[in-house]
């Protein structure tokens, strides 16, 4: 399984509770940067990793029964079901000031949140995605509101669930 979403809409932690009921949740993040970085993009403060290698590499060294954490999680290709996290941009824009992040990288990430940009990527790639909205809530329930849909695969959240677009016209 991937559990994927914009940064700030709450992978890290509710993985944290994820791991307290599966053995197997992966940090794909740190695998990635630790073996299939390409190159470091300066401008945008980040890393190009190899997909094709990193992807690989998980399927052929882990469990069957892994959940793959991480924003790169849902373009791997390897998972048969996708959950990703949504936030209403005005409150992710939030978290991520938090965080301390630059008003570019914040805004870059509230748009594309916005748009949906990661669940428009999953649907491309997977039959199973699933929308779990992480507005309002306490890290807690989300992740029980993930549990549920680990377990029924209920039909109310496939994806496309959301769409915010509007919200962007309201800043220009
Ligand atoms: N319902 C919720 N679920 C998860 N996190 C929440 C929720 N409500 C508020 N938060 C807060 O939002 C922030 C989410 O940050 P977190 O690092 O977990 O996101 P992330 O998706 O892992 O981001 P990144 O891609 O940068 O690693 C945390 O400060 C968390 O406490
Ligand atoms: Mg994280």
């Amino acid at each position: 399984m991937a559990l994927t979403g914009t940064p700030g809409t709450g992978k890290t932690s509710i993985s944290w509770y994820l791991n307290l009921f599966f053995r197997e949740v992966v940090d794909v993040n740190k695998v990635a940067i630790k073996y299939f970085i390409i190159e470091r993009d300066e401008e945008r403060d980040s890393y190009i990793i190899d997909i094709d290698s990193l992807a690989k590499y998980l399927s052929k060294h882990l469990p069957r029964h892994s959940i793959l954490v991480g924003h790169l999680s849902h373009l791997l290709g390897i998972c048969d079901i996708v959950i990703v996290l949504r936030t209403y941009p005005e409150e992710l824009k939030k978290r991520l000031e938090a965080k301390g992040w630059t008003p570019k990288k914040v805004q870059e990430n509230v748009e594309a949140e916005a748009l949906g940009i990661i669940t428009q990527e999953a649907l491309e790639i997977s039959k199973n995605v699933f929308e779990v909205n992480t507005t309002r809530k306490h890290p807690r329930e989300s992740f029980y509101e993930v549990l549920y849909v680990i377990r029924k695969l209920p039909s109310d959240y496939r994806a496309p669930r959301y769409d915010w677009s509007e919200a962007i016209l309201e800043w220009y």
